[in-house]
């Protein structure tokens, strides 16, 4: 029979690995709270064409990896390939802006594209996410950015790259397109098949291909920045004065671009240079898009965002994986001392401690080695002797030390042993 396994690029993410993911988001969720964020929860699915509106139909997002189906009302719905077009669905949807002024908000939760699987990029991935309505920066951007980077810091990812660049407004990109076709056009023949699509389609993109030949092309066009509108170029000047106020390191990238039709001015990645990450070094994208909340029927409202790709962020920073720790594991040493045990593990827990047992039948010595494995910080041993007497072993796996108790003190003395172990 075929063996049933997950889909191709999709991964389980077993208990033993949950402690780093629940450690990092955790932190990304006080580090943003610090900073006045609150978080939003979207559906996974979507009508399709939210992501054809906002990403853009000629990008390699809506062009090749949605997982889009009909559903059985003959709607096209699809899997979230990101968390930018929800958000902006739900501001416009709830009248958000009639309420606050500025809106800040963060997303934790899996993305979906039909990406080649390789280390570090995968069809189900897990995004932490930030999106600011209402405040067109520029300080917004650089406090963005400020954040970012003293999450990913406090996350333990070292040896960080932040590349920023303005793509500008709605006067800068044609003029710069036109730049750009004038530039790369008469090398038409040199650019790979897509690259020549895109030449007509959107050229832009043509900037971040990864084909050799077609990146030396890219490296030789003339520099976005050289085409902003005044007071598109005041703003980027402002975004980095208030960087370098801040203490950000960052680096100027005149050709950086993205793969989302949506932004405008201010754009930025990190890379990582260290870790596991391989080729996929792209921790974090994002950029202003002060165009998109109208443009999907909103107020026009300016927005900028980030994503970080969770498991980009832990192959960054390999750290010891800890498992989470019992207090106390229960021995029952005989079938008919279920029951009692029973009891005792719901009073345990009662109290807030984490307690477990096992009542398969197994020996003694079995239940000991597995009270160890456990990593408890004791055991509770329940015996016939010690029963008749009303009373249970308690045992300090640590100091292996062991005494009778009064059953109704156990609770106490391990609660006692657990918070010197804290
Ligand atoms: P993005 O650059 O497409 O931007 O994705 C952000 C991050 O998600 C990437 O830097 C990477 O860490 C992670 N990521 C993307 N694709 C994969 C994949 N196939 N496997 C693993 N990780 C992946 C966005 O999604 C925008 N919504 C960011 C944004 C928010 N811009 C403004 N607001």
């Amino acid at each position: 029979m075929e063996s049933l396994r997950a889909v191709k690029g999709m991964n389980d993410i077993l208990p033993e690995e949950m402690p780093r993911w629940h450690g990092v988001e955790s932190q990304y969720r006080q580090i943003t709270a610090r900073y006045g964020y609150s978080e939003i929860r979207t559906p996974l699915v979507e009508p399709t064409s939210l992501f054809v509106r906002s990403i853009g139909d000629t990008t390699d997002i809506v062009e090749k990896e949605m997982y889009t189906f009909v559903d059985k009302g003959d709607q096209s719905l699809t899997l979230r390939p990101e968390g930018t077009a929800s958000a902006v669905r739900a501001y416009i949807e709830h009248t958000v802006w009639a309420r606050h002024p500025v809106a800040k908000w963060i997303y934790v939760g899996p993305m979906y594209r039909r990406e080649r699987p390789a280390r570090g990029r995968y069809r189900q991935f897990y995004q932490l996410g930030a999106e600011i309505f209402g405040d067109p920066g520029p300080h917004a951007d650089a406090e963005l950015i400020e954040m970012l980077l003293s999450f990913l810091h406090e996350a333990g990812a070292r040896d960080l790259e932040v590349l920023v660049n303005s793509l500008g407004g709605p006067d800068t990109r044609p003029r710069y397109r036109k730049a750009l076709v004038d530039n790369l056009g008469p090398h038409r023949a040199r650019l790979c098949g897509d690259c020549q699509r895109r030449l007509d389609t959107n050229p832009l993109r043509i900037l971040d291909c990864k084909v050799p030949a077609d990146a030396e092309l890219a490296a030789g066009a003339p520099p976005m920045l050289d085409f902003l509108a005044d007071d598109d170029r005041v703003h980027f000047e402002s975004v980095l004065a208030t960087l370098r106020a801040l203490g950000v390191p960052h680096t100027v990238a005149p050709h950086l671009v993205r793969g989302l039709d949506y932004y405008t001015r201010t754009l930025f990645e990190v890379k990582g240079r260290g870790g596991d990450l391989g080729a996929q070094n792209t921790i974090c994208g994002g950029g202003r898009y002060d165009g998109l909340v109208q443009a999907l029927g909103g107020p026009a409202t300016p927005a900028i965002g980030f994503a970080l790709g969770i498991e980009r962020i832990l192959a960054m920073s390999p750290e010891a994986v800890t498992g989470p720790v019992l207090d106390v594991f229960v021995v029952c040493t005989s079938t008919g001392l279920r029951e009692a045990t029973a009891v005792l593990l719901r009073d345990l827990r009662a109290a807030g401690l984490a307690a477990d047992a096992d009542l398969r039948g197994s020996s003694m010595k079995s239940q000991m080695r597995r009270a160890d494995k456990t990593g408890a910080r004791a055991a509770i041993i329940v015996g016939d002797d010690e029963m008749s007497r009303d009373a249970v072993q308690v045992r300090d796996l640590e100091r292996k030390e062991q005494s009778e108790v009064p059953r109704n003190q156990a609770v106490a003395a391990v609660a006692q042993m657990a918070r010197r172990g804290s």
